[in-house]
């Protein structure tokens, strides 16, 4: 059998029954592209740049499922081994309704009994900071903070602009939707600190079809479905926009059904199927 369109670390998985493999496509892969390394290189970057006042933050913006949370699972499991290098935020995990400001400094690790009173920095955040060696904070659902209500987003920039500025010199690094950048606009000068990287959408070309090509060196069916053929790429981008999340449910669940219906490689039909069925195999 030909499994030459499998990388050699994950061919042996193509024999096993049908169950497993499912199993296996179910679970997340992580495939580099350019847009994903270049938000890491940059995070990389500015990590290491010392001494540049105030500190270099970052926003990186892309629509809903265009692979922001899972670039930062990346970077924390980079990152978070590294005795309190980054810290992270997420905005969407708010369960106690906290305050932007409480929020970003429970990531930090300074509990809420001891943040002070309310708008306010605690005192001695800067020793805390630098005996942690805290130098960055990376916050999800950036744009939360941002499309506030106008006090509370002019008190969420203020705080922003304080803790990228002297003393704490802290990099910020957002990812959220495109509105966040729109909010940033409000304060010219905390704008400017801002480096401003998006995930665009997939569109037809070299970069796409090589994507592809690696997604189906890390599935487990035995024939080569060639998702970098002009038709399946035809076919991809005009049923997903080319949002990155919809690309790849539609292989996986196109992959799914390729398997339960015996034919072992992906096609537009299975992927019809997969649209139409997902779950239900
Ligand atoms: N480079 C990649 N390789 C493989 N899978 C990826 C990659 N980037 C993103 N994904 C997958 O795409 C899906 C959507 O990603 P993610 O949840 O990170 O998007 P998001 O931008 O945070 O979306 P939202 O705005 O809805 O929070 C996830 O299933 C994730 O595993
Ligand atoms: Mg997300």
């Amino acid at each position: 059998m030909d499994l030459s369109h499998i990388k050699d670390a994950k061919r042996s998985f193509a024999m096993y029954g049908v169950l497993e493999r499912i199993e296996i496509i179910n679970k997340n892969i992580w495939v580099d592209c350019p847009q994903c390394s270049r938000v890491e290189r940059v995070v990389k970057n500015m990590l290491s740049a010392r001494g540049v006042t105030p500190a270099p933050c970052l926003l990186v913006c892309g629509e809903g499922g265009a692979g922001k949370t899972s670039i930062i699972s990346r970077i924390s499991s980079k990152y978070a081994a590294v005795d309190g290098v980054v810290a992270f935020a997420s905005l969407s995990e708010n369960p106690d309704n906290l305050r932007f400001r409480d929020l970003l400094l429970l990531a930090l690790g300074v509990p809420l009994k001891a943040q002070g009173g309310a708008g306010k920095i605690p005192n001695g955040l800067e020793k805390y900071l630098q005996l942690r060696k805290i130098s960055a904070i990376v916050i999800d659902e950036f744009h939360d903070a941002l499309l506030a209500q106008l006090g509370e987003q002019r008190k969420n920039l203020s705080l922003l602009k304080t803790l990228s500025g002297p003393p704490y010199h802290l990099r910020v690094m957002g990812f959220g939707t495109f509105s966040a950048v729109n909010a940033l606009k409000q304060d010219p000068q905390l704008e400017r600190r801002f480096e401003i990287l998006k995930l665009l959408p997939w569109v037809e070309g070299d970069e796409f079809r090589s994507f592809l090509a690696s997604i189906e060196e890390n599935l487990p069916l035995r024939k080569a479905s060639k998702l970098y053929s002009a038709e399946i790429v035809n076919y991809l981008l005009t049923n997903t926009r080319g949002t990155m999340d919809e690309v790849l449910k539609a292989i996986k669940f196109g992959a799914i059904h390729a398997l339960t219906n015996g034919e072992e490689k992906i096609t537009v039909e299975s992927m019809n199927e997969g649209f139409i069925r997902r779950w239900d195999y």
